[in-house]
């Protein structure tokens, strides 16, 4: 089940992406259409939900997070649209509806992604404002650009290409769904927590709580690409047998899969145990990321 404020900031997270998207008639109408048609309605808004979640959880407002939680959801959906692209995974259903590039073609598509991209580094830059801030600000894109790029996100999209067709094992397997998933899950993690001005050792229970989620995150999106309906997932089922991708479920079976996933969800859970009651939403989150049925 959704917890309760998963709702509540997944709300949040939709007007912030409102508020900081470029202004229209500062930018061509069509990428800005491009831009909008993919971030709305949206997914499940877990990665700023995250985010949101751990700033709380550590004392911080919500002004401080919300732009550097719509700037990774710009990111994440970036992601998605470049990954549902005919040279890579060629789908034409996400979230729902036609894929970007089946709407406004190749090209638009693959520069829409440029441009949430690129523009979710300019937010997390200038906002919020304020030289106090600053430090802070640069620690967060720090985070986020090491997710995104070839040390997280790029580099695991590459692994997942190369291994298409390839034989594989668990060590391999951990690497690819840390980077192309992983990466950017913890990262938001870790960002609400510096964004609130938590100490060290805060940050590195609420990376180790992120690297966990992060991982059963993409063995339940492996197992859903199985047992889920393309209805229901909003998105294509049964492509990752058909594509020959290195998967959890095609590596152990379903059932070993989910009791990996689930025992990385304790791990998560475990490392936030420091936080006491104030870790409450971010263990039911990482409860709903092994229970969710899309
Ligand atoms: C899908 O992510 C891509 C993966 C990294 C597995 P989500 O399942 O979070 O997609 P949305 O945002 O809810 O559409
Ligand atoms: C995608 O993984 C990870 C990204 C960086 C987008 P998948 O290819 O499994 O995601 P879906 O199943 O298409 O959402
Ligand atoms: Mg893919
Ligand atoms: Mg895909
Ligand atoms: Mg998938």
């Amino acid at each position: 089940m959704t917890p309760p404020a998963f709702h509540r900031d997944s709300r949040l997270a939709d007007r912030a992406l409102r508020r900081y998207l470029p202004r229209p008639g500062s930018v061509p109408p069509t990428v800005r259409r491009a831009m909008l048609y993919s971030l709305f309605p949206g997914g499940k808004r877990l990665r700023p939900v995250l985010a949101i979640a751990a700033c709380r959880a550590l004392g911080g407002r919500l002004a401080d997070v919300l732009p550097a939680a719509a700037a990774i959801e710009m990111i994440h959906t970036y992601s998605l649209i470049h990954d549902d692209l005919p040279a890579l995974d060629d789908d034409d259903l996400r979230r729902g509806r036609a894929t970007s590039h089946r709407v406004f073609g190749e090209a638009m598509a693959i520069l829409a992604g440029d441009a949430l991209l690129t523009h979710a580094f300019e937010v997390a830059a200038t906002h919020p404002r304020g030289a106090a801030s600053a430090p802070r600000r640069l620690r967060a894109i720090t985070l986020l650009a090491r997710a995104a790029g070839v040390t997280g996100m790029i580099g695991g999209q590459v692994m997942d290409l190369e291994a298409e067709g390839r034989p594989y094992g668990a060590a391999r397997l951990r690497r690819i769904h840390r980077g192309k998933t992983g990466a950017l899950i913890s990262a938001s993690v870790q960002i609400g927590g510096v964004l609130a001005g938590a100490m060290p050792r805060r940050i590195a229970a609420l990376r180790r709580y992120g690297d966990r989620i992060g991982l059963a995150f993409q063995i339940v999106d492996d197992i859903l690409d199985r047992e889920g309906t393309t209805r229901s997932l909003g998105k294509a089922a049964g492509k990752d047998a058909a594509a020959r991708k290195a998967t959890f479920p095609g590596l152990l079976g379903v059932q070993a899969s989910r009791r990996l996933a689930e025992s990385a969800i304790d791990q998560a859970i475990r490392a936030i145990a420091p936080l006491g009651r104030r870790g409450a939403e971010l263990e039911a989150i990482a409860r709903f990321v092994v229970t969710r049925v899309r």
